[in-house]
Formats: C-alpha cells, sequence, structure tokens
C-alpha cells in the first residue's frame, strides 16, 4: 500500500480476495495515522528487504507477482499487521470470517448464496439465517 520508494504516497483499495470496503476503510485509517504523525514506516531498505521477501515466497510457490495484492485466507492477518504496525483500532476478525463463508457458500451454492443475511454476534462469531 505504501510506495516504497515516494513513502508519503499511499495506493489504497489496491487488494483482492478481501472485502473491499473493509479494507479500504482499514487502509485509509493507516494512512491517516501515518500523515497524522501516529507512527512512522520502516526505512525504506527494511521495506524493500520485505516486500521482496513476498514477491521471493510468490515466486517459489509457483504463483504470480500480481497475486501480491491478494489477501484471501490471509485477510484476517493483513488486518492485525496494520493494527500493529500504526495502532488504528483492529477490524474484527468477524468481518473476513464473514467474506470467506460467504465466498464458500457462492461457490457451493450459487442460486441461493445471497438468501441469507449475515448477523454478527461479537468481533469473532456470526451467524445467518434465511431472509424473509
Ligand atoms: C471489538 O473490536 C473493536 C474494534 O477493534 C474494539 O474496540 C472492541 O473493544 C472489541 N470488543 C471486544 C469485546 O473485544
Amino acid at each position: 500500500m505504501v510506495n516504497i520508494n515516494e513513502p508519503t504516497m499511499f495506493l489504497i483499495g489496491l487488494v483482492e480476495k478481501a472485502c473491499l470496503v473493509v479494507a479500504i476503510d482499514a487502509q485509509a485509517r493507516y494512512a491517516t495515522a501515518f500523515i497524522k504523525g501516529d507512527f512512522t514506516l520502516p526505512s525504506k531498505q527494511t521495506m524493500m528487504v520485505e516486500w521482496k521477501g513476498h514477491a521471493d515466497a510468490l515466486r517459489d510457490e509457483g504463483r504470480p507477482q500480481s497475486h501480491i495484492h491478494l489477501l484471501d485466507d490471509k485477510e484476517d492477518a493483513y488486518y492485525a499487521a496494520l493494527t500493529k504496525e500504526s495502532g488504528i483500532s483492529r477490524v474484527p476478525p468477524v468481518l473476513s470470517r464473514i467474506r470467506s463463508h460467504d465466498t464458500e457458500e457462492k461457490r457451493k451454492n450459487l442460486y441461493t448464496y445471497r438468501d441469507y443475511e449475515y448477523i454478527v454476534v461479537d468481533n469473532e462469531t456470526f451467524t445467518r439465517r434465511l431472509e424473509k
């Protein structure tokens, strides 16, 4: 999300397989916290080493470089990392769980998965019920 060569430039919303609205909100809060001076970024060199490690891991798994923005089962860990780095409030894990569950339901029941509504019970858990 941070342009390592111009580390005051943030690219918000450049994620795949994530709840986009939630991701954009978290990234915007992260960028705002940075602009307000709530935290400082690591050095360019440190960020480059981290980015390269991520890119190398993708290559080693035989995946394309474009997957660098793919969150999927790492979505919640991503939000946890944003909170750890910047001190922004944590995206409740339940939101990634709902996205993940809904994606699975879409695969299994393409014609009926939209018939349900999700109810957040707490930061960790949800239920769902058939919409009337
Ligand atoms: C739920 O998450 C919010 C946002 O991170 C946090 O402020 C709140 O304390 C959490 N609630 C519980 C019960 O952990």
